[in-house]
């Protein structure tokens, strides 16, 4: 059907039937014994009739194939006008073959490779009959007390943009067909806007910056994923300078729709609509039903406020009229794009010969490891202690060494039955006679508490032999060539609901690694986290530290492969590692000061520093190890001037001198130095990944245009202007080993 089609469809349905297309609700109210209103989840969520149950327009978090059947064939059953429901999860990074945490893969900077991951999620969902996903999450982040910076792609804008891009094209498949293809999904981009930014890393907390924050670092990334086409966008919890963004006009109307351009469904997040009176900014479910609607949000998460109060509503007012027609159109628009009118059904293979499922196949799990592989990042490695040797005696120690809970928060569909552990994957590479086992510590400390309850009951009882364990640790340690140390945050220590004012290690952990440092043994310390951990006091006890993220079902294999250097890690940082919580928030791309701290030896008080902690981070943003060494040279550029209708090339070599091949991330950094807004120290502009045979050499090319250049400026406009910028070449964004001046003219004067 076209358009016009459809909003004669529109014109065809009541009120009532109009507003069941804006209600969101979760399969356990389809049972069919909860098809009285008066019981069960009806009666807690408010619904007043059944006929709301019947109207519905979509579903949340029913994954499984025969409910989905059974649900949507009740309902046909029942529907007057045959309007498919549509069918939604939270599929953030894999349905069954659940690839590493998002913070993990942009470490990799392989956005190939993170497409090519966002198709494999949307070809496991599709034969399920999962219509949308609530991916991708694209929030920028600078906090790690915030526990869903697990899901984020970090604090860079580029890298961010980049992330959107690709999620969106792997989910959606990137064919400007507004059709969505056989094996794709809806992509939603959330949570707009600027969750991540909450106040001191506090979950659900206020959000408060300038526009100039907002459009030059936060939009972006949103603004990318929309580009590229994506059919959701979901609002975010938080206000935003005072008004939440579920009620926000000027975000969602001003900004989304109009500047960014987004013609699509905007979905609140889970129960948002009705927050907007805990808020304090709607008086009641009446108010807080206008005020979103008038914000232009289609669809209400799981609250019965639109389908209770529109209609009152929409009888009085034509105005609001409209917008409710405007709003069943477009989610009409998004059905017809999945194709349900036609088959309702789409993906779900129920015959038995076409049940060649992709789910968990030998190329799916292939492409989780390399990206596993290229997403864990090597921080420390003194002395060379890895990558290890076959015949090495190797004592594999800690709560992470049989753990299969490594997929992270967020894969909710995912089944930890199905990852390798790091016992499993060192033991297929080390012979058996080398590798000894102990858990050494708890995942948890006795007192860590408000975990996610559905954890909490795996809690050990035998807390008290905590000495036992750390007894057995260290007799194995003691008859081995090296320690692999496998500990970490638990996953129910980060996602959503899992902010930490102190994010560390768990105490019993700590004291496995102090007991064990002072056998005087090489000790290669394998990290689980969802965030970046403050690892200053455990970072100088230990010779190698390997940071795995929550890398998905291949965690063992990929670990071992980087252990033993059969993968050598390339992946480089997409969050920085604070010293200490007192510096959080901190990042990389920060404004510049009147008062520069210069020189981290200058002790000099009237500087932007502290006096009782350094400046630098203990890991900055773009930073990762390799085995092997890559030299810098022969940086050039073509000219040291440009136009704005030009570009400057820049070149270097650069060279594997190491003893292994290997993958490494050249970086491009540019910083404006004198403009009409202050900008950062430096902003990432561009970066190549590439790879080298030992010995090998590659000429690297950049080219510098004007789009590289702009930003928006206090008048509004988008835009670069002329002047000098620093460029600066660098392996991470800390060390630049080449840095030159460039000018942006507005004619050549010479
Ligand atoms: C959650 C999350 C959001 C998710 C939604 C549906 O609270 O904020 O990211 O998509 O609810 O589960």
């Amino acid at each position: 059907m076209n358009n016009e089609m459809l909003r004669k469809k529109v014109d065809q349905l009541t009120i009532q039937e109009k507003i069941g297309q804006l209600i969101q609700l979760t399969g356990n109210f389809f049972d069919k014994h909860n098809d009285s209103v008066v019981t069960g989840p009806q009666k807690k969520i408010g619904l007043n009739g059944s006929y709301q149950i019947h109207n519905t327009g979509s579903i949340l978090n029913t994954v499984d194939k025969q409910q989905i059947i059974e649900i949507q064939r009740n309902h046909l059953l029942k529907s007057t006008h045959k309007i498919p429901l549509l069918f939604m999860a939270d599929i953030i990074y894999g349905f069954k073959t659940i690839f590493p945490i998002p913070l993990a893969q942009t470490c990799s900077w392989n956005f190939p490779l993170i497409e090519e991951s966002a198709t494999v999620l949307a070809k496991e969902c599709y034969e399920e009959g999962i219509h949308v996903t609530f991916a991708p999450m694209v929030d920028l982040v600078r906090d790690p007390r915030w526990g869903r910076v697990m899901e984020a792609p970090g604090e860079d804008t580029l890298l961010g943009e980049r992330y959107a891009e690709s999620m969106v094209n792997g989910i959606q498949g990137n064919g400007a067909s507004q059709h969505i293809p056989k094996g794709k999904l809806a992509a939603c981009i959330k949570h707009f806007a600027a969750y991540g930014a909450a106040v001191a890393g506090r979950e659900y907390n206020a959000v408060d910056m300038s526009e100039n924050m907002l459009k030059n670092f936060f939009l972006p990334s949103y603004a990318k994923g929309i580009e590229a086409g994506a059919k959701l966008v979901m609002t975010a919890f938080n206000t935003l300078n005072g008004i939440p963004c579920t009620g926000n006009k000027w975000l969602n109307r001003d900004i989304l729709r109009d500047a960014l351009d987004f013609d699509g469904v905007l979905i609140s997040d889970y129960a948002a609509i009705d927050e907007l009176i805990t808020h304090g900014y709607a008086e009641n479910q009446t108010s807080a039903a206008k005020q979103a609607l008038l914000a232009g949000v289609d669809i209400d998460m799981k609250t019965a406020v639109y389908a209770n109060e529109l209609e009152k509503l929409v009888e009085q007012n034509q105005e609001l009229h409209a917008l409710l027609d405007e709003a069943v159109l477009r989610v009409l628009i998004l059905k017809n794009d999945l194709g349900l009118f036609d088959d309702p059904y789409r993906g779900i293979q129920t015959t038995e010969e076409d049940m060649t499922s992709v789910v968990l196949s030998k190329e799916h799990k292939a492409t989780a490891l390399k990206l596993a592989e290229e997403s864990i990042v090597l921080l420390k490695n003194n002395k060379h202690t890895l990558p290890l040797s076959r015949n090495q005696k190797v004592a594999l120690i800690g709560p992470y060494a049989e753990e299969k809970a490594t997929l992270g928060f967020w894969a909710i569909t995912g089944d930890e039955e199905d990852t390798i552990t790091l016992k499993d994957g060192l033991s297929t590479l080390l012979d058996s006679s080398c590798l000894s086992v102990a858990r050494g510590a708890y995942l948890l400390d006795k007192h860590t508490e408000n975990l996610y309850d559905k954890y909490t009951d795996k809690l050990p009882v035998e807390r008290e032999d905590e000495e036992a364990l750390l007894e057995e640790a260290i007799a194995i340690a003691k008859t081995s060539d090296t320690i692999v140390l496998a500990v970490g945050e638990n996953t129910y220590q980060s996602g959503e609901g899992g902010s930490r004012t102190n994010p560390v290690l768990p105490t019993t952990q700590l004291r496995l690694i102090n007991a064990l440092s002072t056998l005087g043994k090489p000790i290669v310390l394998v990290i689980y986290g969802g965030r970046p951990l403050i690892l200053t006091e455990v970072e100088e006890k230990v010779s190698a530290i390997l940071y795995a993220w929550f890398p998905g079902t291949m965690n063992g294999l990929a670990v071992a492969n980087l252990l033993t250097g059969k993968a050598n890690p390339s992946a480089k940082l997409s969050m920085t590692f604070p010293r200490s919580v007192g510096q959080i928030p901190i990042y990389y791309n920060e404004l510049r000061t009147g008062r520069p701290q210069l020189d981290e030896e200058n002790k000099y008080r009237f500087a932007s520093r502290y006096i009782d902690q350094s400046n630098l981070p203990l890991y900055p943003f773009g930073f990762g190890k390799s085995y092997t060494h890559f030299q810098y040279s022969d940086f050039r550029l073509n000219q040291e001037e440009m136009t704005k209708n030009e570009q400057i090339k820049v070149t270097l070599t650069v060279k594997n001198t190491g003893s292994y091949s290997g993958k490494e991330i050249v970086q491009l950094y540019i910083c404006d130095k004198v403009s009409s807004i202050t900008r950062p120290v430096k902003l990432l502009k561009a970066f190549k990944k590439i790879e080298l045979k030992v010995g090998e050499s590659q000429r690297v090319e950049f080219e510098i245009d004007n789009d590289m250049l702009k930003f928006y400026r206090p008048d509004g406009s988008f835009d670069s202007e002329s002047g000098d910028f620093d460029i600066f070449i660098g392996k991470d964004s800390a060390e630049h080993l080449f840095k030159r001046k460039i000018r942006l003219v507005s004619k050549h004067t010479t």
